[in-house]
């Protein structure tokens, strides 16, 4: 079999990769550049990538790609992420959820290219990401094999290093590492080891994308962020780069530390931790626009569409018809969304502490208590009478039953 299998340069896809090529497979593997390395913790992250492409020809690969996939994922899956605001539960900007179904999209493009009969990840049966990953492929071609042999046949450590030193598979660190990691320019997120106790804070070697308290500096920053029909720039910087360096800019205050219990797909709370600065910095600054841009039915509409967006993303359900639906509704309302507004960064927070448009509704001479008042004061009291007609029958109905019961 030709398989194309998502390649981390990791111990357990190293494994499966020598496990496919001993057993007689022809393996393409597949490494992306989602941009894992443009946090602060910037070059062994890079320096790893381009070591595992030479790691998987090493280990029997007939083929192995570095795909630079950091321009396409900020522009189809994070961008249309921001229009909705989309944080699950509330807090979590998606970052690993919106990376998977553009992996799958890769796999099945390269499985393809080569005349695969397979494309294969490395997710246990437990998490999200199997189901993101082959619910994503499958609506792009049923014909190809999903193979998840780490769903199979769970690997422990212990056996994928007895394995890995059998078969000369190199071992980075010997020593268990303390977290599960997954990054990408949305940002990082951490799980496993102490962070599974629910009751114990994150020790700071967890984060490598913030600075510690004692590390942010104690003056507030301003930054301007610029938004064209709801795209986003900041310093002539778009793209990528300009979540790269909002990563950078906030993160250098801690902006962007996410603790949450999360309910799992599969049915499971578990707890995760993140850093996301970059993306909760435009998330904030999307949504103070759009509360200056768009009408008080556009945006109690939108809010519950938001939380659907985040929903459908988490759940591995991209390719549905629902979220193609919304991100056309978020699309026309973009067309008003330019402007800019200025974030304060401080101390682990980043607040929206001005906007402005030439789409925006907010009209001095109506909001103001000072000189210069044009609201129609008048009209308030008909307005009241009628507004509130329906609840003041509802209240007469049972004052006279009430009544009529004594
Ligand atoms: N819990 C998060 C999510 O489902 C993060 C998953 C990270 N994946 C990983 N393999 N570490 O989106």
């Amino acid at each position: 079999m030709t398989i194309v299998l998502a390649y981390s340069g990791g111990l357990d896809t190293s494994v499966l990769l020598k496990k496919f090529a001993l057993a007689g497979h022809r393996v393409i593997a597949m490494t992306l550049d989602l941009g894992e390395s443009d946090g602060t913790a910037g070059a062994d992250a890079q320096a790893a990538l381009e070591a595992a492409r030479s790691k998987a020809l090493a280990l029997g690969a007939y083929d192995a790609l570095l795909i630079d996939a950091r321009e396409r994922f900020i522009a189809t899956m994070a961008l249309p992420a921001l229009r909705a605001n989309a944080l699950y539960e509330g807090v979590y900007p998606l970052s690993a959820a919106l990376s998977r179904p553009l992996i799958a999209a890769l796999l099945v493009e390269t499985a393809h290219r080569y005349g695969a009969d397979a494309i294969a990840h490395g997710c246990t049966g437990k998490g999200n990401d199997q189901v993101r990953i082959e619910i994503a492929a499958r609506a792009l071609d049923p014909a190809l094999k999903v193979l998840a042999p780490l769903r199979d046949e769970p690997l422990s450590r212990p056996d994928a290093i007895a394995f890995a030193q059998a078969n000369g598979v190199p071992v980075a660190h010997t020593h268990a590492k303390p977290y599960s990691v997954d990054a990408n320019l949305w940002g990082r997120s951490i799980e496993a080891g102490v962070l599974e106790d629910p009751w114990k804070a994150p020790p700071e070697d967890a984060f490598a994308w913030t600075a510690s308290p004692n590390r942010r500096p104690s003056e507030p920053e301003n930054l301007v962020v610029e938004f064209e029909t709801g795209v986003p720039s900041f310093d002539r910087l778009a793209g990528a780069e300009l979540v790269a360096a909002l990563n950078q800019r906030a993160g250098a205050h801690g902006v962007g530390r996410i603790d949450l219990i999360e309910d799992r797909v599969v049915g499971v709370k578990s707890r995760e931790v993140y850093e996301c600065p970059g993306s909760i910095a435009l998330i904030v600054a999307h949504k103070a626009l759009e509360r200056l841009v768009l009408t008080r039915d556009e945006l109690r509409f939108k809010s519950l569409l938001d939380q659907r967006y985040a929903e459908l993303i988490y759940d591995g359900l991209w390719p549905s018809p629902l979220r193609k639906a919304i991100d056309a509704f978020n699309a026309a309302l973009a067309e008003r969304m330019t402007g800019r507004v200025r974030l304060k960064l401080h101390q682990g927070s980043v607040v929206a502490d001005g906007s402005a448009s030439p789409f925006g509704l907010y009209d001095e001479s109506l909001a103001t208590y000072g000189a210069g008042d044009r609201f129609k004061h008048d009209a308030a009291e008909g307005f009241i009478a009628l507004w509130g007609l329906p609840l003041e029958l509802r209240a007469k109905v049972e004052r006279d039953m009430l009544t009529a019961a004594h």
